[in-house]
This record gives C-alpha cells, structure tokens and sequence, in this order.
C-alpha cells in the first residue's frame, strides 16, 4: 500500500484536503457533482479544518458535493453530542455552502426493523450517483474501516454491526467515561462499497495506530485486520504521520 509518512500530521492534513479540493473543482469544471465519502473520529478534524479554510479564504464552493458517511452508533438520536450528525456538522457541513440535502448520514434513531432496508437504499443512493470519487477513511486500534470491526469479510455490505470492546473504550471519553453509557452497535458502510470508491485515503496519527498500519501495509490480507483488505485497491493511499509509521520495515 503506497504510503506517505510526514513529521506533522497538520501538513498531512492539507495535503490530502488539497487532493480533495482539486477533485471537487476538478468535478465543477466538469459540470459534475462530487461524491465524497467522510469519516468522523479524530483523524480527519484536520483535513475538514483545512477544507473550511479552503472555502472561506479561497473561494472553494462545494456546492457540487454530495456526500456520504462511513458510519453511526445505533442507537443514537442525531441532536445527542456524540452523535456523528453532530460531529459533521460542527466539523465541517456548517461552514461551508453544502446545501443540506447533499449529505448523508447513517440514521441512528430508526426501528431495528428498518435498518436493513436503510442500509440497502444508502447504498443505492451512493450507486445511482456513480459511486464514491473519494473515501476518507481513519482506522482504529484494532484495524477497523469504518465500523467494520475485525472478522468483517470483503464483501461486506452496509450493515448493523456489533462494536468491539476495544472500539467502544476508545470512546469511552465521550460519553463521561461511563463504558455502559457507549452504544453497543453502529450503522456503517461495509468493506465492499468502501473498496468501490475510485480513490481511498487512509489516515493515521500516532502510535496506537502504528501497529495496524505496519500489518496491514505489509502483512496478509485478513479479516482479522480489515484494513488490510485496502491491499487489494489500485487507488489507495495511507497518509500517515511519523509515530504511526514507526513499526513501518
Ligand atoms: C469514524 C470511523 C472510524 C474511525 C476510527 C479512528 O467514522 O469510521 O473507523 O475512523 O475509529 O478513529 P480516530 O480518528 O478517532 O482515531
């Protein structure tokens, strides 16, 4: 996997939201619109930091931007704070001029028994606009894309999905740091659609990562680290920053 490593995750950060800037004015020249798949999490607070900036110092419309994210706890009502609605708006959907009806989120708040139809038209919808020009993506601890935990297959679709243990202490901080107060499920894209996107990139900071960065760059492809099933894409990138390429041959 093709792999670039910078001493400052901020200069990384500009990089990759540069490389998504190009491609959504690439996409208005074209008269297009621009399909983007978004991750929430830590990772990728830089890369919307700088694609805010982008758009208020340079002029950078997304009006042509249509997109759709990775994932959502289930149960989560959308105006709760850790919700990933919240997070996206905050983050990146209010500062700039994405019309509202061009973003897409798992909906944490329908009835068990919808989801699955749910899951099935998200993915239509990302299907019948062409699919996915470009995947941002973060990876956990224990290799997760998405919330497609460990034990995910490669043809996975969108899904209701079980967290890990690992996944729901990591974000145990948000939630008062109560580990009964983190949902037990998420909604989230599955390997396959992600595998779809033209372009990926994959972002990580830090040392806890730099274990799963080390397998998944140049270990076997596994279920047990779905990351490594990125192996398989001809248009990925990893953008990572020093500490998590540390274990890096
Ligand atoms: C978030 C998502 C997750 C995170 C991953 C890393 O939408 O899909 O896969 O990208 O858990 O999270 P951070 O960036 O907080 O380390």
């Amino acid at each position: 996997i093709p792999t670039r490593i910078f001493t400052d995750p901020r200069e990384a950060s500009k990089s990759v939201a540069h490389e998504i800037a190009e491609l959504i004015k690439l996409k208005q020249r074209e008269g297009k619109s621009c399909v983007l798949g978004l991750a929430t999490g830590s990772s990728p607070k830089t890369v919307y930091a700088e694609l805010i900036r982008l758009h208020r110092e340079e002029g950078l419309s997304f009006k042509n931007v249509v997109s759709f994210n990775l994932d959502e706890y289930y149960p989560m009502e959308p105006d709760a704070i850790q919700s990933y609605w919240r997070f996206m708006k905050e983050q990146l959907f209010d500062h700039v001029d994405i019309p509202k009806e061009n973003y897409f989120i798992p909906l944490g708040d329908i009835p068990q028994s919808q989801i699955e139809d749910f899951c099935k038209s998200y993915e239509a919808k990302i299907d019948s606009l062409g699919g996915l020009d470009f995947q941002l993506l973060g990876i956990g601890g224990n290799g997760h894309i998405g919330f497609n935990e460990p034990g995910s297959l490669i043809n996975s679709k969108t899904r209701l999905m079980m967290l890990d243990h690992s996944t729901r202490a990591a974000a145990v901080m948000d939630f008062g740091g109560e580990l009964i107060k983190v949902p037990k499920k998420a909604i989230t894209m599955g390997v396959s659609k992600i595998l779809q996107a033209k372009r990926v990139v994959l972002l990580a900071w830090g040392e806890r990562k730099a274990g799963m960065i080390a397998d998944a760059v140049e270990g076997s492809v596994s279920e047990h680290n779905p990351s490594s099933y990125l192996q398989s894409h001809g248009n990925v990138l990893f953008v990572v920053d020093t500490a998590a390429a540390s274990e890096l041959k």
